[in-house]
């Protein structure tokens, strides 16, 4: 039998789509939702990325200031910018494309963006509101990732989650939505043992490790959810993720394409976040 195949390109314009009426309420109480989105250096994905960011905010009606700074800028620059935005009324999100030019320290203008601004939930504080089940901002990958699942309808409660890959980024939040879903989680890195054989007891299987086709069909439980995070350029030129999927389509029960799967996720739970965040400020108006 063949898998499911999880659509994260329709899903993301469903709720693309949804988002549309509430920055239309939003606009008719005067609150323009806008997204500051601050791209450093001429990194050729990040500069795909920003672009496909700028596009969703405007097809959901979301105002996009972009800010595109050159290589040589300095941290003190930089942190300037974002201490201006934090300031401005009329800005609820600040989104600094990764990665940063090595010169600028990452970690210190995360901390610099102020957490009610963090929609893409990688400052500290957001971090730890979800680590402890407090409301905040959640990363968008792994928000898209448990959004995908409900609504393909599948049960997260009580099921054996495995995810592969322990960043800050995908793995370790993943694994916490998981369990505040009430999954059963297990989380492997490099240095697990018998990987195969852990991933073989999951219902639900995560892959966010970055390494092409690592997951084979021998990794599957039949009928097992499998969502694929990686997104690998092979040496022909073509996108494949961290699982081999044509093979384990034939094993599992749904799994998400790459192309195609998570990716779309990321950016319209970043769309999400923007309409919170411009909704909160709209509550205490
Ligand atoms: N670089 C790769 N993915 C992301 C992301 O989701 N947000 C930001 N800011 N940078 C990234």
């Amino acid at each position: 039998m063949s898998a499911i195949v999880i659509d994260g390109r329709k899903v993301s314009k469903d709720i693309k789509d949804e988002l549309i009426d509430k920055v239309s309420n939003l606009k008719d109480k005067g609150v323009l939702p806008t997204l500051a989105v601050v791209l450093v250096g001429n990194d050729a994905a990040s500069q795909v990325y920003v672009k496909h960011k700028k596009k969703a905010c405007e097809y959901v009606g979301i105002r996009s200031l972009a800010y595109e700074l050159s290589e040589d800028t300095s941290e003190d620059e930089l942190l300037k910018l974002i201490n201006e935005l934090n300031k401005r009324e009329d800005v609820h999100g600040i989104l600094v494309q990764l990665p940063l030019p090595k010169h600028i320290n990452e970690d210190k203008i995360l901390l610099a963006i102020n957490p009610s601004k963090d929609v893409d939930g990688f400052h500290p504080y957001s971090v730890g509101n979800l680590s402890i089940g407090r409301d905040g901002f959640v990363s968008c990958t792994p928000a898209g990732i448990i959004e995908l699942i409900k609504r393909y309808n599948i049960d997260i409660e009580g099921k054996n989650c495995v995810v592969i890959g322990r960043s800050n980024i995908v793995g370790k939040p993943v694994s916490m939505l998981l369990t505040k879903e009430n999954g059963t989680v297990t989380m492997c890195h490099s240095r697990t043992k018998n990987i195969q054989e852990v991933c073989k007891r999951a219902d639900i299987l995560v892959v966010a490790i970055g390494r092409a086709n690592f997951v084979t069909k021998d990794f599957i439980k039949d009928g097992a959810t499998v969502i694929d995070v990686g997104m690998n350029r092979l040496d022909n030129g073509k996108l494949c993720g961290d699982v081999s999927y044509d093979e384990c389509a034939h094993v599992a029960g749904a799994i998400t394409p790459v192309p195609g799967g998570v990716g779309p996720m990321t950016i319209a739970m970043l769309m999400n976040n923007c309409v919170k965040s411009a909704e909160i400020s709209a509550s205490s108006l």
